[in-house]
């Protein structure tokens, strides 16, 4: 029995991986933490265009506020764009929350869209560059549109106004097991959005760059204790050094 079902699933196998190989686009990025301009970018899109969907439920406004730079003021003014129950707007000392329910999440998307506090650790940095550049148009999915590295994915191409819209080009290429499957190999833009595609490349790095920072708060305060720490050590070398020259100096 257990072999039938062995060899049943062995064949269905080419079928069920049937599809545009997900894999495309690939390229890679470098997040520069003392870019604080660009995490400020990051941070303005991601509450313009993320919030509405996704929560990033463990950080304060005013902390972020505060590593980035940004004043309470300006905070209010430009990212604080949600309000309690009773109408009032969110104060600065607030956790990023969002009103969507994920009860009507399911039933609008049938996911519902997760807390990204932590994405840029589970799907690391170069994931998100990838995808969030991803979405082409696919008349076979419900939305209209597919994407390269998140097949089938249920989030709708939020920032289609920016990137327009992008097709497909793909190739067969052998499955290894006799057949052939379509990978994807490139992205051609089919209507323009706002902004050029080294504009939109530079939107999607600064937001990522913010995704990082949110993920990992205390990496730069982390990397500051931490070369404060080697110099010590070297300092401390220094002096033993010459304390141990001190103590055997009559010894030899
Ligand atoms: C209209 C609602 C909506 C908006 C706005 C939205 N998303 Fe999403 N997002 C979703 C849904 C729904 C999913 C789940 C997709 C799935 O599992 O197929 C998702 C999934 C994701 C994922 C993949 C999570 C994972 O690892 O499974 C990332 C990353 C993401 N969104 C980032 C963003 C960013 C960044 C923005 C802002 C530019 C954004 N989203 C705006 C609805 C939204």
């Amino acid at each position: 029995m257990k072999k039938v079902f062995i060899i049943v699933v062995g064949l269905l196998m080419p079928v069920l991986s049937w599809g545009a190989e997900t894999t495309y686009p690939n390229d890679k990025i470098e997040i520069d933490w003392d870019d604080k301009a660009s995490m400020q970018r990051g941070a303005r899109t991601f509450v313009n265009y993320c919030m509405s969907c996704h929560s990033a439920k463990y950080s304060r406004y005013n902390r972020v506020g505060q590593d980035l730079e940004i004043s309470d003021s300006l905070l209010l003014d430009n990212l604080i764009f949600t309000t309690d129950k009773n109408g009032n707007k969110t104060k600065v000392g607030e956790l990023m929350t969002i009103a969507m329910t994920p009860d009507y999440a399911e039933r609008a998307f049938g996911v519902v869209p997760p807390d990204l506090s932590l994405i840029a650790r589970s799907r690391g940095v170069n994931w998100l560059y990838n995808y969030l550049r991803g979405f082409y148009v696919d008349e076979t999915r419900p939305l209209g549109m597919n994407n390269g590295v998140f097949d089938k994915v249920a989030m709708p191409h939020v920032l289609v106004d920016l990137q327009g819209y992008q097709e497909v080009k793909t190739i067969m290429q052998p499955d290894g097991q006799g057949g052939e499957h379509e990978v994807i190999v490139g992205f051609e833009l089919v209507k323009p959005g706002s902004q050029s595609k080294s504009e939109y490349d530079q939107t999607v790095h600064d937001l990522v760059a913010f995704l990082d920072y949110l993920a990992e708060p205390y990496k730069q305060t982390r990397q500051n204790v931490g070369t404060g720490v080697i110099i010590f050590l070297f300092i401390l070398l220094i002096l033993t050094y010459f304390l141990k020259k001190e103590y055997w100096k009559d010894i030899h």
